[in-house]
């Protein structure tokens, strides 16, 4: 059983979609989320934790470079998920975690992504951009802000109407799915980030099939 640490600064929906999947496979669940860490003390994340019994632990701004480290040190972490985290990891604990943290972007990287792209700043920038396609990204976190290799992506239409709210609402949609099949993935060892910075396996997962909240993938034929 692997030990998970949950990282996040906002409703932690993200985190409550990864403790739904991992009850859902009981026995056969390959980890657990052992800890959530926030840099908001008034983060729902925590409520979430702490109403199940999971470490809540916020570390503010000004805690110590090297606090995010010895927390994870301290509470066994194997695996690290960012779950609308907004600080960047650093690079002592990128290190340390290599191929052990996942990170999950709101938009098809590497579009829309690096420093300052977050919450609707991302999907302000899709309309803007008057891009037909958005999606969620899920993967590895390196030194730099949604530029580690990618584990898997799903794609999500822009409507004519929509504003940010509702593009980020169909984005997290598809968000609680993806992420969930990404982390057991990685926590079972079929996908891994390989000496060459690639990733080595695929989730096992087929939008088609599962619902799809946008187009069908235009590769796989109709169930
Ligand atoms: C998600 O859109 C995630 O992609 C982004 O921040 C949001 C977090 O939402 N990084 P929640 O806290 O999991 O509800």
């Amino acid at each position: 059983m692997r030990n998970l640490a949950v990282l996040a600064s906002g409703g932690g929906s993200n985190l409550q979609a990864i403790l739904d999947h991992l009850a859902t496979l009981g026995a056969d669940a390959p980890a657990r989320v052992a800890l959530v860490v926030s840099d908001r003390a008034g983060a729902f994340a925590l409520e979430r934790a702490r109403a199940r019994g999971i470490p809540a632990v916020h570390l503010p701004r000004t805690a110590p470079a090297d606090a995010l480290e010895q927390t994870l040190v301290e509470h066994e972490a194997h695996l690290v998920a960012l779950a609308g985290y907004l600080r960047l990891i650093p690079a002592g604990v990128v290190r340390r975690w290599a191929g052990s943290i996942l990170n999950i972007h709101p938009a098809l990287l590497p579009a829309f992504g690096g420093h300052g792209m977050y919450g609707h700043h991302v999907h302000d920038a899709v309309l803007a951009a008057g891009a037909r396609l958005s999606g969620a990204t899920v993967h590895f976190v390196n030194e730099q802000f949604d530029r580690g290799a990618i584990i898997a992506q799903w794609p999500v239409p822009v409507r004519q109407d929509d504003t940010a709210d509702t593009l980020a609402q169909r984005v997290l949609r598809v968000e609680h799915r993806l992420y969930p099949w990404c982390v057991e993935a990685v926590a079972r060892g079929a996908v891994r980030l390989g000496e060459d910075g690639k990733v080595q396996g695929a989730v096992p997962y087929d939008f088609p099939r599962f619902g799809v909240e946008g187009p069908r993938h235009p590769f796989v034929p109709d169930p």
